[in-house]
């Protein structure tokens, strides 16, 4: 797919060309018709997915053109997450195949994101042909060190954190659709004892307020009916008088907004106007994911979370009574010296909880975290990989029993197009952001509408049904 309409006419740097560099091209910053073209792959989270949206802005202002091949582009950029080992390791896999084509095209590669904030040195010492290293507070020089490498051969770095960066001026440049993301904090104070983010993404700062509002009206008048706010930290959000429930609630009164999400909070931020605003308000989703961790009270503890397993269910039971509140969490499985007894915790608040769905990772140790200095990484993959297992399983039961608990009933769903599997069916999510899969009535509904639908098969992941007359 192409992703710019413009990009198959001719360009300045064919493949060909690079080969010769440093030959004379004209700066792309002079909003050339057919600048070097760049091939962008993000790994990671939503936020990484943001910020490949304000790549492509900044990227795009200064005349470079986008492709959805690698084997076209000029430049390719791979814009990373250095949260677990396994995002690591898919980097260095396709970092291998585009030095090949460096090799035979003289490419320019970029690494961006938190691997390159967190491995700056080790990158550039140990693999040459990376010509460009890019940190999260760094992308406004992207356009500048790219045309460096690009005319003159030079390697690029701009891993300085700032204190003050949010791209608030910056504005996305998104694919159409009626989802919109928009960061509303960057960086995290937290410091959770296993988490690499405050090193990458630096500290804390939260965007004006008034950016954000203009964005989500802005995106609204593009046909944007779902909203999720995002922040490493998202509910430490706090600009002036504005904290993170008074935003929420003013981004979704914006007309033509249906529904808000927002990724991912800290349970000991969760003050009662948050969980009001969640239970109340009609255009805010009524699901909160809510990462535990851990279930045991020392593992908590050593992960630095600021809150105890009675903390954590406490808050458990004041947002369920406020009603049906959906709840998801992260969960992360073989710490540092967790023994069984103390997974078994991790297991029993699953088993209080009843969460909707749960997502579980090996613990990975990263570099330059709290965890990695201070605890050994003592579990052994295979004991990690077990605990992980029987969670996993634990939760498929689970969520294959709240799921078969909606057959019968008609949910609310927001169209979002045709299902992957079949062209005479539609999906769409629920309010709890499950997937729901019903067959196309005669009239097929608009994307974007909310629709009924009455349930009448599921699965741990999926709920089936048709329209509900
Ligand atoms: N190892 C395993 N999982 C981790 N997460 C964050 N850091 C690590 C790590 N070092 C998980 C946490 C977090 C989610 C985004 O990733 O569960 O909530
Ligand atoms: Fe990492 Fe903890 Fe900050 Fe989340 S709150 S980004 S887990 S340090």
């Amino acid at each position: 797919m192409l992703t710019e309409p413009e990009m198959s006419s001719a360009h300045l740097l064919t493949p060909a060309s690079l080969k010769k560099r440093p030959m004379a091209v004209s700066s792309p910053s002079l909003g050339h018709h057919s600048g070097p073209r760049v091939y962008i792959e993000t790994f990671g989270c939503q936020m990484n997915e943001y910020d490949t949206e304000l790549l492509r802005a900044l990227l795009k202002a200064r005349g470079f053109q986008f492709t959805s091949e690698g084997n076209e582009a000029d430049v390719v950029l791979f814009n990373t997450c250095a949260i677990r080992e396994n995002a690591h390791n898919r980097l260095y896999g396709h970092l291998a195949e585009f030095k090949r084509a460096k090799q035979e095209r003289g490419i320019v590669i970029g690494v961006l994101g938190c691997m390159a904030q967190n491995l700056k040195k080790d990158l550039l010492e140990e693999r040459p042909f990376i010509d460009v290293l890019v940190g999260p507070d760094g992308y406004r020089r992207l356009p500048d060190l790219l045309t460096d490498a690009l005319e003159y051969d030079k390697r690029g770095l701009a891993v300085d954190l700032s204190e003050s960066e949010t791209y608030d001026d910056v504005v996305p440049d998104r694919a159409e659709g009626i989802n919109g993301w928009i960061a509303v904090m960057r960086g995290c104070d937290n410091f959770c004892s296993f988490c690499v983010v405050p090193y990458t993404r630096g500290r804390e700062r939260s965007r004006d307020p008034k950016g954000i509002l203009e964005e989500v009206r802005r995106l609204a008048d593009q046909g944007v009916r779902q909203i999720t706010l995002l922040g490493q930290n998202v509910n430490s959000f706090r600009y002036e008088q504005w904290d993170f429930a008074k935003l929420l609630v003013r981004v979704a009164d914006i007309p033509g907004i249906q529904r808000v999400r927002f990724m991912s909070p800290h349970p000991k931020d969760f003050p009662p106007a948050l969980i009001e605003a969640v239970a109340e308000h009609p255009h805010i989703c009524r699901h909160i994911h809510l990462p535990l961790q851990s279930g045991n009270d020392r593992i908590l503890e050593r992960m630095g979370r600021c809150y105890t397993q009675l903390d954590y269910l406490k808050l458990v039971e004041v947002i369920q009574r406020k009603g049906a509140i959906t709840l998801t969490t992260d969960i992360i499985c073989g710490f540092c010296g967790e023994t069984e007894d103390e997974f078994q915790d991790t297991l029993k608040v699953m088993h209080a909880v009843e969460f909707q769905a749960a997502y579980v990772f090996k613990y990975s140790e990263r570099k330059h975290t709290i965890a990695a200095r201070k605890y050994p990484d003592d579990v052994p993959d295979q004991i990690k990989g077990q605990r992980a297992n029987q969670l996993v399983e634990w939760q498929k039961q689970m969520s294959l029993q709240k799921n078969r608990s909606l057959i019968g009933q008609t949910v609310e769903v927001m169209v979002e197009g045709h299902s992957k599997k079949s062209s005479s069916q539609w999906m769409g999510h629920n309010e709890a952001n499950v997937t729901v899969v019903w067959d196309q009535s005669d009239e097929p509904s608009p994307v974007g509408a909310l629709v009924p639908v009455l349930i009448d098969d599921a699965s741990p992941s999926t709920l089936f049904g048709h329209l509900s007359s």
